[in-house]
């Protein structure tokens, strides 16, 4: 099969095409085919070197879907033929609170999608959503499975809460405008891009503030009545901080990745003043994945795509994501 391989970290340009074997389902395993494929900073963190555990050569990857091809002994033969996306979140074991030590996400250690073959956990494929297209039910897998466990199990969002999701120009950020607005929440966002920010209101966003803007998180409060409720964060460094600021009493901060790099310092004292309620969060369980899934089917939402590249072109469509040119989810077509 084609596959893009990555042999050793950096640019763009490493990330090459190859023929590569084709993958055999083993016990319980499915083999897909798969038509599109999406891109996440995972891939990007991999890619140059930043992520723990790092083994290389890698086929990256976490979003799928496909065609079932095959499956492997003790699979269900009924799968083969159905039209699946692909749960990246594997081996989460059976505690809903957090994953257990099997846990990974497909596209390392485990080869994937980046490629016209993978094979997962039979338990991991799920009916493609009725009405999205190949490209849309690629984009959902880990952008929707995090953001949808951020803002349901984890920060439970309530009709009428004000939501502040800074960097909605992100994968996962556009997810959560859509599940804010679907809870009933008045959600304000924050970009680098003005474009975005109209974008972002397209979309149902009540208010939005540049982020280039030094005074963006007065002008924020501004749009809130004087704070939020719920803070969904994926940009980490100063603007966790400054997000902790901006929450009402009671409020919570739901985090689930720090793209600017660690935080560099945090006023406890708002904290404990403000009780506020500090929660992480990372991919989802079985059950979640499931219930975001609901979500897209029938005519319900449609995930954000911003642009499709031909998986040849899988280092264009990082330099992309290396500029944050995306708004939404930058997915790859599979031949
Ligand atoms: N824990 C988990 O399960 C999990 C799951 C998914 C992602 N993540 C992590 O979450 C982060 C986002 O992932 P993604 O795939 O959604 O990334 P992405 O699509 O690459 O989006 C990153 C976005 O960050 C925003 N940004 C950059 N600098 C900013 C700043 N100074 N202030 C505010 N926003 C800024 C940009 O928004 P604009 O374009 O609007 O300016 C950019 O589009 C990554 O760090 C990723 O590793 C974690």
């Amino acid at each position: 099969m084609k596959a893009i391989l990555l042999r050793d970290p950096g640019g763009p340009e490493m990330l090459r095409a190859e023929d590569v074997p084709d993958p055999t389902p083993g016990p319980g395993e499915a083999l897909v085919r798969l038509k599109a494929a999406a891109l996440n900073h995972r891939d990007v963190w991999i890619r140059t070197g930043q992520y723990a555990g790092i083994k290389l050569p890698a086929i990256l990857g976490s979003d799928g879907a496909g065609v079932v091809e095959a499956v492997g002994e003790g699979a269900d033969e009924a799968l083969v033929g159905r039209e699946v996306v692909i749960n990246p979140s594997l081996d989460w074991g059976d505690d809903e609170r957090f994953f257990g030590p099997d846990f990974r996400i497909l596209g390392l250690p485990d080869h994937g999608t980046y490629a016209q073959y993978v094979k997962v956990p039979a338990a991991n494929v799920h009916p493609r959503p009725a009405g999205l297209s190949w490209q849309e039910a690629a984009a959902v897998p880990l952008a929707g499975l995090t953001a949808y466990r951020a803002l349901v199990p984890r920060a439970a969002v309530k009709a009428g809460e004000t939501v502040l999701i800074p960097g909605i120009g992100g994968g996962v950020a556009t997810f959560a405008l859509l599940f804010a607005r679907k809870l009933g929440a008045r959600v304000l966002v924050t970009s680098g891009s003005d474009e975005k920010l109209e974008r972002a209101k397209a979309l149902g966003a009540d208010g939005g503030v540049n982020y280039r803007d030094e005074k963006w998180a007065d002008k924020v409060r501004e749009l809130g009545d004087g704070g939020v409720d719920v803070v969904v964060d994926g940009v980490g460094g100063q603007t966790y901080d400054q997000c902790i600021d901006l929450l009402n009493p009671g409020g919570r901060m739901v985090t689930f990745g720090a793209t600017t790099g660690p935080v560099p310092q945090v006023a406890t004292r708002r904290i404990f003043w403000k009780q506020l309620n500090l929660l992480g969060t990372t991919m989802g369980s079985p059950a979640d994945f499931a219930a975001m899934l609901t979500l897209f089917a029938n005519g319900g939402l449609r995930p954000v795509v911003d642009r499709v590249f031909p998986l040849s072109n899988a280092s264009e469509a990082h330099r992309h994501m290396d500029e944050a040119a995306q708004f939404g989810k930058i997915v790859l077509e599979i031949p």
